[in-house]
């Protein structure tokens, strides 16, 4: 089986070095690995964020892991030539449609929770956002009003297939857990989340056994600090799932320690976390790996079939944690190498 490994911008490569260690040392036959460049690096090397070998090599590989990208050398570079073009370019070439977004604290996290500890234990939820469609792709640009003034532009849509097909995301997701999915919409002022409420409700249908419940966006942000613990799986779109998974990232203690799963319809996926390329603290060894090793477990359990090997992965993080290590996003003062070398150690 075929990996790609895009490592990326920031503190893309560190990571993604240690969640190699990690897959190599599971000794797997048949695991594969070919690197590429994305983002600001492919950039710089190459002249574009996403070239067509980059893409020709996720195309080819059973699954890919992503590092991040982001570079502030290129802010000021037309968008279409910006870093995260490649990530949006990947998704959307792919048809990499849901992404899951699991947050659950480890039990020995939750005093690093931004939430009092007796708050943060009850969170084990899933975000599942929609990936391809919303105000992320709609058409864009800068223009002048009549009177002269510059004004941005970003068209919001979903049409009614793009939200049933994640709705199922949704739905089936709730079935595999506590059947019960709570849909996050803004359809008080939005035409767009009218649309998303009603097709959600319209599949419900399908699945008569989950419990489903609706929940404006600003309310959600709102309950997800006071009480997480009633939220199982969570079904949003693009831009509100970007906003509240880092916000559930911080509940759980660090955004350094959330996955994500971005699938299309057969389950090929692209593996990342959910942090950027945080180039504040790049190249000096302070990254948290324990996002990206645990992306990687999700791609051995979701793309690779392989449940058991990502459950040795995800036991070996725990019980590293267990044992006090910490990187400094999580209060201690372990480098990125060292946390990536405590999980090693704990592979059984
Ligand atoms: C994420 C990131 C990306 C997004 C950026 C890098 C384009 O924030 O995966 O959450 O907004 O989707
Ligand atoms: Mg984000």
């Amino acid at each position: 089986m075929l990996i790609a490994l895009l490592p990326g911008d920031g503190i893309g490569p560190e990571v993604i070095a240690q969640a190699r260690s990690v897959l190599a040392a599971l000794a797997l036959p048949d695991l594969h690995f070919e690197e590429a460049p994305v983002g600001g690096a492919a950039y710089k090397a190459l002249g574009v964020p996403l070239p067509e070998a980059t893409l020709d090599l996720a195309r080819r590989a059973d699954a890919i892991l992503f590092g991040a990208v982001g570079d502030p050398d290129c802010d000021a570079l037309e968008r279409h030539l910006r870093p995260e073009q490649a990530i949006l370019g990947l998704r959307k070439h792919l048809n990499l449609f849901a992404n899951l977004r699991p947050a659950k604290l480890f039990t020995d996290l939750a005093n690093a929770s931004a939430l009092r500890p007796e708050v943060a234990r009850a969170i084990d939820l899933v975000i599942v956002r929609e990936l391809n469609g919303d105000v992320y792709f709609g058409e864009k640009g800068m223009r002048k009003t009549a009177d002269g003034k510059r004004e941005g532009y970003d068209v919001m849509s979903y049409n009614e297939d793009e939200v049933r097909r994640i709705a199922r995301v949704g739905f089936e997701t709730a079935m595999a857990r506590s059947r019960k999915l709570c849909s996050v919409d803004k359809a008080n002022v939005l035409e767009t989340s009218q649309l998303w409420r009603d097709v959600v409700i319209e599949t419900a249908r399908e699945y008569p056994d989950v419990a489903l419940s609706h929940m404006y966006v600003d309310n959600a942000a709102m309950q997800l600090v006071r009480n997480p613990g009633q939220f199982d799986v969570i079904v949003t779109g693009n831009l509100f799932g970007d906003i509240l998974s880092d916000q559930a990232s911080m509940c759980v203690g660090s955004i350094g320690l959330l996955p994500s799963a971005s699938l299309d319809a057969n389950q090929k996926g692209l593996y990342e976390p959910i942090h950027g390329s945080a180039p504040d603290i790049a190249g000096q060894g302070k990254a948290n790996p324990l996002a990206t090793i645990l992306s990687a477990a999700m791609m051995l359990r979701y793309s690779l079939k392989l449940p058991e090997a990502a459950d040795r992965i995800e036991a070996a993080v725990a019980a590293a944690l267990a044992s006090g290590a910490r990187t400094a996003d999580l209060g201690g003062s372990m480098t990125c190498e060292a946390m990536g070398e405590q999980v090693l150690v704990r592979l059984t």
